[in-house]
C-alpha cells in the first residue's frame, strides 16, 4: 500500500514537470526574442524589393497602375516614397497614413525592421 502511494506521488510529480516544461515551450513561441530578427546584410534587391513581391505590394502599385500615385517598381520610386516618409508610415500602420498592404495582413516586425534598416542604410541601391 505504502509502495502504491509512492508510484503516485512519483508519477503526479513527473506529470507536473511535463506540463511545466510544455508551458514554458509555448512562452518561448510566443514571444520571439529579436535576435531572431537578422537586419545585418540589408540589401534593396534581396531585402526591401523582396518584401514588396511576397506581399503583394507590386500589384497594385506597378507604373501602369499606380494607386494613390505611388509606384513601386523600381529603386528610384522606392527611395522616393522612403524618402517622404510615405513608406514607412503605411507599413507601421502610422497614423496619418492608409495602412498597407491595403486589405492584407500587416507586415511582420522583422519584415518592417528590414526596411527600416534600409532607410537608415540611406535607401542604396544594392
Ligand atoms: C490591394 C491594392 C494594394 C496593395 C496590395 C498595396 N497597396 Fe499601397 N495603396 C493602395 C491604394 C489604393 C493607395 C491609395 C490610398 C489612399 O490614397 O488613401 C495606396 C497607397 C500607398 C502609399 C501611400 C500611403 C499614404 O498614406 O501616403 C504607400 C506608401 C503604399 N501604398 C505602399 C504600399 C506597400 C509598401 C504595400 C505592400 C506592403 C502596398 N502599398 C500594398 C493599394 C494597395
Amino acid at each position: 500500500m505504502n509502495h502504491l502511494k509512492w508510484r503516485l506521488a512519483l508519477l503526479c510529480f513527473l506529470n507536473l514537470s511535463l506540463l511545466a516544461g510544455c508551458a514554458s515551450d509555448n512562452e518561448e513561441d510566443l514571444n520571439p526574442k529579436p535576435t531572431d530578427c537578422d537586419t545585418s546584410a540589408v540589401t534593396f534587391s534581396g531585402t526591401v524589393n523582396a518584401i514588396l513581391q511576397a506581399n503583394g505590394c507590386k500589384n497594385c502599385h506597378a507604373a501602369a497602375s499606380a494607386s494613390g500615385g505611388v509606384i513601386l517598381d523600381s529603386h528610384a520610386e522606392v527611395k522616393k516614397r522612403a524618402d517622404d516618409g510615405r513608406l514607412l508610415g503605411a507599413i507601421t500602420h502610422a497614423s496619418g497614413y492608409t495602412p498597407m498592404p491595403l486589405g492584407g495582413t500587416k507586415l511582420s516586425d522583422c519584415d518592417i525592421a528590414k526596411v527600416k534598416k534600409w532607410i537608415d542604410n540611406g535607401t542604396p541601391n544594392n
